[in-house]
Formats: structure tokens, C-alpha cells, sequence
């Protein structure tokens, strides 16, 4: 798999310091509050992972899975629910943690569809962020680390379902995906 990444852009260590400031953000944040996780699959399941053992208040996790039309390098905005949530959120202090925010369309419509279940609040985490792609009017309100515009995998984040056991976060070399 290394040979199909062009540079790393996110160490293990990297990760790892990443993911110790945003919990302890978070646990700051949400130490009166009733923290519900919400993990969208399949992409953040890595930085779930870690980020909830990062957290040093109790929580709550669920997990909810959409696909958004369209394969290969880009959204089309188009999203459907593949697996809903178990918990009924009403009440809850909703962190959708997300393993990256690109055109930020499925994310708005994950908030859309979450915001009219009567969540107490909803706030957004995300592990990686290309603000220079976004085509709607998405921030999240924690952000691990901003990336380029270039294709990445790897903690989770995936090419046609491969990459997401790489330990680090890196550029794919765009032949991969049949660039140049
Ligand atoms: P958005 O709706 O355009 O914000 O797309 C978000 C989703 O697209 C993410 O949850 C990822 O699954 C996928 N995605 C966007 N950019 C990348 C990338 O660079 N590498 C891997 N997946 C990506
Ligand atoms: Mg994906």
C-alpha cells in the first residue's frame, strides 16, 4: 500500500497529538452537557475510535451510515441513509464526528435530517477539513487538521473502500484513481 502514497501528510504522532487536544476540547466543552457521539460510517470509525478514548467525561456513541451517490473521488450531494441511529436524540448534545469535510454536502444533510429529531444541540468534529473545496455553508466547530485539495486515505479515510487500515493520513498518487 505505501507505494500508492505519494507523501504523508498526518503521522501516528501527528494523529495522535491531534486527537489528544480536540478530547480534551471536547471534554472541556461538554462537561455539562449530555455528550452523544454520532460516528458517520464508514470513514470515521478510526478517529471514533481514538477520539472517544480521548474524552474524559461519559458519553454516549452511536453510529449512522449514508452513501451519497456517485463513486469514486466526488460527492454528489445526493445522500441516503444506509443504517439510522439507535438512540432517540432528544435530549442529547449531539458531536457528529466525521472523518472529513470536503464539498461539506453530506454533512449538511446528515445536520438537516438530525436538527428535526429535537436534539438539545449539534455540533460538528472532523478529523480533516479541505475548506477550499466547500460548496455549501458548513463549518465544522472542530476541526483536527486542514488538507489541501488532493485526494487522501488512510485512518480510516478510503479510495473504493481500500486504504482505511493505513495508520497514517496521506496523498494518493492520483494514478490510482486514474489521473495522471
Ligand atoms: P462531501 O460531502 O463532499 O463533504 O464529502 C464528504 C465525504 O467524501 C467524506 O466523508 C469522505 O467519505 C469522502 N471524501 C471527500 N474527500 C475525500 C478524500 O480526500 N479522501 C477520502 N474520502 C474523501
Ligand atoms: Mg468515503
Amino acid at each position: 500500500m505505501r507505494d500508492d502514497i505519494e507523501r504523508i501528510l498526518l503521522d501516528e504522532e501527528k494523529l495522535s497529538g491531534i486527537v489528544k487536544e480536540l478530547g480534551a476540547s471536547i471534554s472541556e466543552d461538554y462537561r455539562d452537557k449530555n455528550l452523544l457521539m454520532i460516528s458517520v460510517l464508514k470513514g470515521s470509525v478510526v478517529f471514533m475510535a481514538d477520539l472517544m478514548r480521548a474524552i474524559t467525561i461519559p458519553c454516549r456513541i452511536d453510529f449512522m451510515a449514508v452513501s451519497s451517490y456517485g463513486s469514486g473521488t466526488k460527492t454528489s450531494g445526493v445522500v441516503k441513509i444506509v443504517k439510522d441511529l439507535d438512540i432517540n436524540l432528544e435530549g442529547y448534545d449531539l458531536l457528529i464526528v466525521e472523518d472529513i469535510l470536503d464539498s461539506g454536502k453530506t454533512l449538511q444533510y446528515i445536520r438537516e435530517i438530525l436538527t428535526a429529531r429535537n436534539p438539545k444541540s449539534i455540533r460538528i468534529c472532523t478529523l480533516l477539513d479541505k475548506p477550499e473545496r466547500r460548496q455549501v455553508d458548513l463549518a465544522a466547530d472542530y476541526v483536527g487538521a486542514c488538507v489541501p485539495d488532493e485526494f487522501v486515505v488512510g485512518y480510516g479515510l478510503d479510495y473504493d473502500e481500500k486504504y482505511r487500515n493505513l495508520p497514517y493520513v496521506g496523498v494518493l498518487k492520483p494514478f490510482v484513481y486514474g489521473g495522471k
